[in-house]
C-alpha cells in the first residue's frame, strides 16, 4: 500500500514537472531580483524611522481636505479627511538625517474612539532604500500603544513586500501641535 502511494506520488510529480518546467522557460527571468523571487529567496527586514507630524501653522504637513456635517460636534472629529506629507527622519530629532516622506490620506473613521483609516506611502529619497516605497493601509487607533498596521506592498527594494508596522507616539507638543511618531516596520523583500 505504502509503495503504491509513493509510486502514485512520483507519477503525479512526473506529470506535474514538465508543466512547471515549461512555465519557467516561458518566464525566462532576466532580472536578478525576479530570479531570486522565482527561487523563493525572500528575506525579512526590520526598519525603524520617525515621522514628523506638523499639525498646524503655515508649515503644517497635515491639511484637512474634507469633513462631514457632524465632524465639528463629533467627539472624535468623525469624517475629517486630511492629506499628509510628513518628513521621515532616521532619529526622533527633526534635524536628524532626512530619509523621505510619508504621503497619503488619513480619515477619522470611528464614531466612538479616536481612530483613523490610513492609506500612506512611505517614500524614501535617501539612505539605503533611496527610491523605494512602502504602502501601509489600515486602522490606526491613535491614542493606543503599539498600533499595528498592515504593510500591503511596496516598490523598488520592497517590490511585492508584505508585513506589518508597529507605531507609537514618541512625543507630542500641544503648544506647537507637533507630534513625532516612531515606526518599526517588519517586511519581507527579495534581494
Ligand atoms: C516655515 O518654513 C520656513 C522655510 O523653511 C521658515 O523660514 C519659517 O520660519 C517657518 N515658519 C514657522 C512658523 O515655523
Ligand atoms: C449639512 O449641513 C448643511 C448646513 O446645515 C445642510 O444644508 C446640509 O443639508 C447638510 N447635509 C447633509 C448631507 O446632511
Ligand atoms: C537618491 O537617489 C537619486 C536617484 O538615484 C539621486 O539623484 C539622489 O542623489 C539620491 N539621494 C541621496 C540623498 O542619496
Amino acid at each position: 500500500m505504502e509503495n503504491l502511494v509513493i509510486t502514485w506520488m512520483l507519477l503525479t510529480l512526473a506529470l506535474a514537472m514538465p508543466r512547471a518546467h515549461v512555465t519557467a522557460q516561458i518566464l525566462e527571468p532576466q532580472e536578478a531580483w525576479f530570479r531570486n523571487l522565482c527561487q523563493g529567496k525572500e528575506k525579512v527586514a526590520q526598519l525603524r524611522f520617525y515621522i514628523q507630524d506638523a499639525l498646524s501653522g503655515p508649515n503644517s504637513t497635515v491639511w484637512e481636505v474634507a469633513r462631514s456635517n457632524i465632524t465639528s460636534t463629533s467627539p472624535t472629529s468623525f469624517g475629517q479627511v486630511s492629506v499628509i506629507d510628513d518628513l521621515i527622519t532616521a532619529e526622533p530629532n527633526p534635524n536628524s538625517m532626512k530619509l523621505g516622506r510619508a504621503q497619503g490620506l488619513i480619515t477619522v473613521a470611528d464614531l466612538q474612539v479616536p481612530a483613523i483609516a490610513m492609506n500612506i506611502n512611505f517614500y524614501f529619497n535617501a539612505g539605503e532604500y533611496n527610491g523605494s516605497s512602502l504602502c501601509i493601509l489600515g486602522r490606526n487607533q491613535i491614542l493606543s500603544e503599539n498600533r499595528e498596521l498592515p504593510v500591503v506592498g511596496g516598490t523598488g527594494a520592497f517590490r511585492m513586500s508584505r508585513g506589518y508596522s508597529i507605531s507609537n507616539t514618541y512625543s507630542y507638543d500641544p503648544v506647537a501641535n507637533y507630534g513625532i511618531l516612531e515606526y518599526t516596520v517588519y517586511v519581507t523583500y527579495v534581494e
